[in-house]
Order: C-alpha cells, then structure tokens, then sequence
C-alpha cells in the first residue's frame, strides 16, 4: 500500500493512530475493485469504523480522569461485565497461584478493571495490547498513577511475530485474554483468530475467549462462524471452562 495512500485514510482524526498493519488489512478488501482511489479511501474508512467505530467515541477518547467504574460502564464491551467481573476473574484464575501474567489482546478499556484482580487476591502483571492509541495513553496514565503493575502497549494483533515476543517476555504462569475481539479480526482478515490462537496458546497457560451472546448490534451475521472456531477450539485444545455471565460466553482451554 502506498505511504501517501495510508496517510490520506488516516488524515481521518478517528483513524489517526490506527496501527498501519489494520489500515492496510481494510484497503486489501478493496485494492482490486475497479473504482477510484477516493472510493477505495471511502470504502476503507467505512470498514475501519465497522471494526473500530465504537470504541472511537468522543465519550471514551476524553475521558479526563473519571474513575474506574464511570470508565467501564461507559464502553459498551465492560459495561455488561460491571457486576461480573469479580465472578468472572475468579473463575478464570482459579487454579492459579497469586502472581499470574495477564496479556489482554484487544483489551479496550479492559485495563481500568485491574483493581479487581487485587480485590481476590492475585498480584497480577498485566499487558493490554489494543490497536486505538487514545486507549492505550490513558490507560498507560491510570496504570502509572495507580502505581498498578501494568503497561498498555499500542500495536495491532495482526502483528504476530511482535505479539509474541511481547507475551515470551512476560513472567510465566500466562493466562491470556481474547474478549469479544473475534468479530473484529475477522472482518479484516477471515480465519485470522484460527491461526492466532494456534500460535499464541503454546506460550501461555490457558486461553480465555470470549463471546457477546445478546445485546451488541449486528451479531447474527458471525454466530456460524464461532461455531466454527468454537469446534476448531474443541478439536485442538482441552477446554477446562465454559460458563455464560453477563451476556457473555467465556470459554478456557490450553494446549
Ligand atoms: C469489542 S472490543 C472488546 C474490548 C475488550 N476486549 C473487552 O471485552 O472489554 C474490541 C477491541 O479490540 C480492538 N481491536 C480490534 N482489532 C484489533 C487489532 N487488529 N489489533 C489490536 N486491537 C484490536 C478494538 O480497538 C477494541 O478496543
């Protein structure tokens, strides 16, 4: 893709800090069509706001040290989780001794809810990887002055050999989150959460994925999909948990 090219879909102040990895994913979608190269920008832009959209609102891109909570029942994604999450937490890291590594792949404003891993008693080091810049400053912000053993980092997922690294360099006892971020890989690129989790699993402990079962718009279209992977999931993992909480599915497995 050309370098005048991706900076005129990111000449948008929304896309301005997208990795360039998930911009260039979109254009591939239309690269081809015989249509004009602003046609081509539109047609990108309208897919990265389909991937990227709700989490780029004025709302969660200002949020001017508002509290933790004020924060996660802002998002759409944690706002379910809210009364959950020590339940949650709880059942993911049962098993597991006090000091644990926590990689949080396309995390959101999934960070803001570290506290609670305190809360039940785990002394967590926690990595937030997530492709919107603004999330990535304010959560690293509130990390820093919660004196939090946490870092967010800003790279798209669609860079693996970088992920990997990231996760290698973690202390072990890895427990790795992939929260209701399927939908938005494969929109950008099918089959991608396949090869994902097959590369990332052998390095880390268990796995926890996770599914909106109600309530987030425009679902349907990916239910035959999770299916799949979730087959794909049974075929090739041992899954130790699977529980529904808050409108949401969370299933565990390890290699
Ligand atoms: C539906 S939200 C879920 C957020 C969080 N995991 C949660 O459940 O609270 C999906 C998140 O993944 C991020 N994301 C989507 N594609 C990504 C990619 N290729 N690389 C990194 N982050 C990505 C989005 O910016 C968004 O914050």
């Amino acid at each position: 893709m050309k370098k005048e090219l991706y900076q005129k879909i990111i000449s948008k102040k929304e896309f301005s800090q997208l990795p360039e990895e998930d911009v260039e994913k979109a254009f591939s979608h239309f690269e081809k069509r015989q249509t004009s190269e602003e046609e081509k920008i539109r047609l990108t832009r309208e897919l990265l706001h389909r991937v990227f959209g709700a989490f780029l609102s004025k709302k969660l891109l200002s949020l001017k040290n508002k509290g933790e909570e004020w924060i996660l029942r802002k998002h759409l994604s944690t706002r379910e989780r809210l009364g959950f999450y020590k339940e949650i937490y709880k059942k993911i890291l049962n098993g597991f001794g006090k000091k644990v590594s926590i990689i949080d792949l396309g995390a959101g404003v999934n960070g803001f809810s570290y506290k609670i891993f305190k809360k039940i008693g785990f002394d967590v080091d926690y990595t937030s990887i997530e492709a919107i810049g603004q999330l990535i400053t304010q959560m690293n912000e509130y990390f820093r002055k919660n004196k939090l053993n946490a870092k967010a980092i800003h790279m798209s997922l669609f860079d693996l050999d970088k992920l990997k690294e990231i996760i290698s360099k973690t202390p072990e006892q890895r427990v790795i989150f992939l929260f209701k971020i399927v939908d938005s890989l494969e929109m950008l690129d099918r089959n991608y959460s396949k090869t994902l989790i097959s590369e990332i699993s052998p390095l880390a402990e268990v796995v926890v994925i996770s599914f909106a079962t109600e309530s987030m718009i425009k679902r349907k279209k990916f239910a035959a999909k999770r299916t799949w992977l979730l087959e794909f999931i049974k075929k090739n993992f041992e899954i130790i948990g699977n529980f529904e909480m808050g409108h949401e599915r969370y299933v565990i497995f390890r290699k």
